[in-house]
Protein backbone atom coordinates (compact mmCIF):
# COMPACT_ATOMS: atom_id res chain seq x y z
CA UNK A 1 0.00 0.00 0.00
CA UNK A 2 1.16 3.75 -0.89
CA UNK A 3 1.93 6.16 1.72
CA UNK A 4 0.25 9.30 0.34
CA UNK A 5 1.71 12.97 0.70
CA UNK A 6 0.75 14.61 3.53
CA UNK A 7 -0.80 18.55 2.55
CA UNK A 8 0.60 20.92 4.91
CA UNK A 9 -0.28 24.47 6.14
CA UNK A 10 -0.67 26.87 2.90
CA UNK A 11 -2.02 23.94 0.48
CA UNK A 12 -5.66 25.49 -0.42
CA UNK A 13 -6.74 21.88 -0.21
CA UNK A 14 -6.93 22.62 3.74
CA UNK A 15 -9.24 25.66 3.17
CA UNK A 16 -11.55 24.13 1.02
CA UNK A 17 -15.15 22.49 2.52
CA UNK A 18 -14.94 18.59 1.32
CA UNK A 19 -17.73 16.98 -0.13
CA UNK A 20 -20.23 13.96 1.08
CA UNK A 21 -19.64 10.76 -0.20
CA UNK A 22 -22.76 9.14 -1.60
CA UNK A 23 -21.54 5.30 -2.34
CA UNK A 24 -20.03 3.21 0.46
CA UNK A 25 -18.64 -0.02 0.38
CA UNK A 26 -16.82 0.82 -2.98
CA UNK A 27 -13.43 -0.39 -3.55
CA UNK A 28 -12.16 2.58 -4.25
CA UNK A 29 -13.45 3.61 -0.77
CA UNK A 30 -12.00 0.80 0.63
CA UNK A 31 -8.08 1.13 -1.01
CA UNK A 32 -8.27 4.99 0.14
CA UNK A 33 -9.20 3.81 3.68
CA UNK A 34 -6.25 1.30 3.36
CA UNK A 35 -3.42 4.23 1.95
CA UNK A 36 -4.70 7.01 4.77
CA UNK A 37 -4.44 3.99 7.55
CA UNK A 38 -0.66 3.63 6.41
CA UNK A 39 -0.53 6.88 5.88
CA UNK A 40 -1.08 7.96 9.32
CA UNK A 41 0.86 5.26 11.13
CA UNK A 42 4.11 5.98 9.36
CA UNK A 43 3.27 9.90 10.16
CA UNK A 44 2.81 8.62 13.94
CA UNK A 45 -0.70 10.50 14.00
CA UNK A 46 -4.16 9.53 15.54
CA UNK A 47 -6.31 10.87 13.13
CA UNK A 48 -5.90 11.78 9.54
CA UNK A 49 -8.91 13.41 7.16
CA UNK A 50 -8.91 12.83 3.24
CA UNK A 51 -8.27 16.95 2.58
CA UNK A 52 -4.30 16.09 4.41
CA UNK A 53 -4.08 13.59 1.48
CA UNK A 54 -5.31 16.06 -1.23
CA UNK A 55 -8.99 13.81 -1.59
CA UNK A 56 -11.45 16.48 -0.81
CA UNK A 57 -13.99 14.38 0.62
CA UNK A 58 -16.04 13.63 4.26
CA UNK A 59 -13.85 10.90 5.15
CA UNK A 60 -11.72 10.82 8.79
CA UNK A 61 -10.03 8.06 10.59
CA UNK A 62 -8.93 8.46 13.89
CA UNK A 63 -7.24 5.94 16.23
CA UNK A 64 -8.61 5.81 19.98
CA UNK A 65 -7.85 3.81 23.42
CA UNK A 66 -9.45 0.80 23.80
CA UNK A 67 -9.14 -1.03 27.12
CA UNK A 68 -9.14 -4.70 26.43
CA UNK A 69 -10.21 -6.83 29.68
CA UNK A 70 -8.52 -10.06 29.79
CA UNK A 71 -10.73 -12.39 32.15
CA UNK A 72 -8.70 -15.81 32.08
CA UNK A 73 -5.62 -13.80 33.14
CA UNK A 74 -7.33 -12.08 36.07
CA UNK A 75 -7.59 -8.34 35.88
CA UNK A 76 -4.59 -8.17 32.85
CA UNK A 77 -5.43 -5.40 31.04
CA UNK A 78 -4.42 -4.48 27.86
CA UNK A 79 -5.00 -1.06 25.89
CA UNK A 80 -5.08 -1.00 22.15
CA UNK A 81 -5.82 1.40 20.06
CA UNK A 82 -8.66 0.86 18.02
CA UNK A 83 -8.91 2.11 14.46
CA UNK A 84 -12.14 4.04 13.53
CA UNK A 85 -13.35 5.33 9.88
CA UNK A 86 -16.09 7.59 9.82
CA UNK A 87 -17.70 8.95 6.20
CA UNK A 88 -19.52 12.16 6.09
CA UNK A 89 -19.46 12.52 9.93
CA UNK A 90 -20.63 15.22 11.80
CA UNK A 91 -21.33 16.12 15.68
CA UNK A 92 -22.95 18.15 18.11
CA UNK A 93 -22.05 19.51 21.51
CA UNK A 94 -23.52 17.71 24.67
CA UNK A 95 -23.45 21.05 26.50
CA UNK A 96 -21.60 24.47 26.57
CA UNK A 97 -18.50 22.77 28.56
CA UNK A 98 -15.06 23.48 27.16
CA UNK A 99 -11.57 21.98 27.69
CA UNK A 100 -8.47 23.98 26.49
CA UNK A 101 -4.93 21.15 25.61
CA UNK A 102 -2.08 20.89 23.20
CA UNK A 103 -2.55 19.52 19.37
CA UNK A 104 -0.56 18.68 17.00
CA UNK A 105 -1.63 18.59 13.32
CA UNK A 106 0.11 16.29 10.42
CA UNK A 107 -0.48 19.40 8.01
CA UNK A 108 1.64 21.96 10.70
CA UNK A 109 4.35 19.49 11.16
CA UNK A 110 6.88 20.35 14.51
CA UNK A 111 4.11 22.88 15.85
CA UNK A 112 1.60 22.40 18.86
CA UNK A 113 -0.84 24.51 19.71
CA UNK A 114 -3.54 24.77 22.55
CA UNK A 115 -7.03 24.63 21.53
CA UNK A 116 -9.99 25.27 22.89
CA UNK A 117 -13.37 22.31 21.94
CA UNK A 118 -16.00 21.44 23.30
CA UNK A 119 -16.08 18.66 26.55
CA UNK A 120 -18.48 16.34 25.39
CA UNK A 121 -20.09 15.49 22.12
CA UNK A 122 -21.96 13.32 20.18
CA UNK A 123 -21.29 12.41 16.74
CA UNK A 124 -22.62 10.35 14.06
CA UNK A 125 -21.73 9.05 10.36
CA UNK A 126 -20.71 5.69 8.27
CA UNK A 127 -18.85 3.05 8.40
CA UNK A 128 -17.05 1.44 5.62
CA UNK A 129 -20.32 -0.97 5.46
CA UNK A 130 -22.41 1.87 5.50
CA UNK A 131 -23.62 1.36 9.21
CA UNK A 132 -24.96 4.30 11.44
CA UNK A 133 -22.17 4.87 13.84
CA UNK A 134 -23.78 7.44 16.77
CA UNK A 135 -21.41 7.78 19.33
CA UNK A 136 -21.20 10.04 22.72
CA UNK A 137 -17.50 10.91 24.06
CA UNK A 138 -15.53 12.92 25.57
CA UNK A 139 -11.74 14.07 26.17
CA UNK A 140 -8.76 12.81 23.89
CA UNK A 141 -11.65 10.90 21.95
CA UNK A 142 -14.18 14.09 21.69
CA UNK A 143 -10.83 16.12 20.64
CA UNK A 144 -9.88 14.25 18.07
CA UNK A 145 -13.22 13.98 16.19
CA UNK A 146 -13.70 17.69 16.22
CA UNK A 147 -10.58 18.38 15.21
CA UNK A 148 -10.33 16.14 11.72
CA UNK A 149 -14.11 17.02 11.67
CA UNK A 150 -12.92 20.50 11.18
CA UNK A 151 -10.39 19.58 8.64
CA UNK A 152 -13.62 18.83 6.62
CA UNK A 153 -14.58 22.17 6.71
CA UNK A 154 -11.52 23.59 6.18
CA UNK A 155 -10.77 24.56 8.80
CA UNK A 156 -6.83 24.29 10.88
CA UNK A 157 -6.74 25.11 14.82
CA UNK A 158 -5.15 27.60 14.47
CA UNK A 159 -8.31 29.21 14.03
CA UNK A 160 -9.09 27.73 17.62
CA UNK A 161 -6.45 28.45 19.77
CA UNK A 162 -7.34 29.05 23.82
CA UNK A 163 -4.85 32.48 23.41
CA UNK A 164 -2.83 33.33 20.10
CA UNK A 165 0.20 32.92 22.32
CA UNK A 166 -0.55 29.18 22.70
CA UNK A 167 1.35 28.15 19.51
CA UNK A 168 4.79 26.70 18.81
CA UNK A 169 7.41 24.73 17.86
CA UNK A 170 7.15 21.18 19.41
CA UNK A 171 10.61 21.16 20.69
CA UNK A 172 10.06 24.78 22.71
CA UNK A 173 6.51 23.77 23.98
CA UNK A 174 7.68 20.45 25.65
CA UNK A 175 10.69 22.30 27.54
CA UNK A 176 8.10 24.82 29.25
CA UNK A 177 4.96 22.53 29.48
CA UNK A 178 3.89 18.57 30.00
CA UNK A 179 2.56 17.85 27.06
CA UNK A 180 1.01 15.13 25.09
CA UNK A 181 1.72 15.31 21.97
CA UNK A 182 -0.43 13.58 19.87
CA UNK A 183 -0.33 14.77 16.01
CA UNK A 184 -4.22 15.16 14.66
NI1 LIG B 1 -4.90 17.82 11.71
Amino acid sequence: MPILKIAKIGHPILYQKALPIDKFDKNELKQLVANMCETMLDANGVGLAAPQVHVNKKLIIFRTPDVIEDESENQNKEEKLELNVLINPSYTNNSDDFEDDWEGCLSIPGMLGKVRRYKKITYRGYDLQGKLINKTVDGMHARIVQHECDHLNGILYLARLADPRDFGFTEEINKYYKVQNEKI
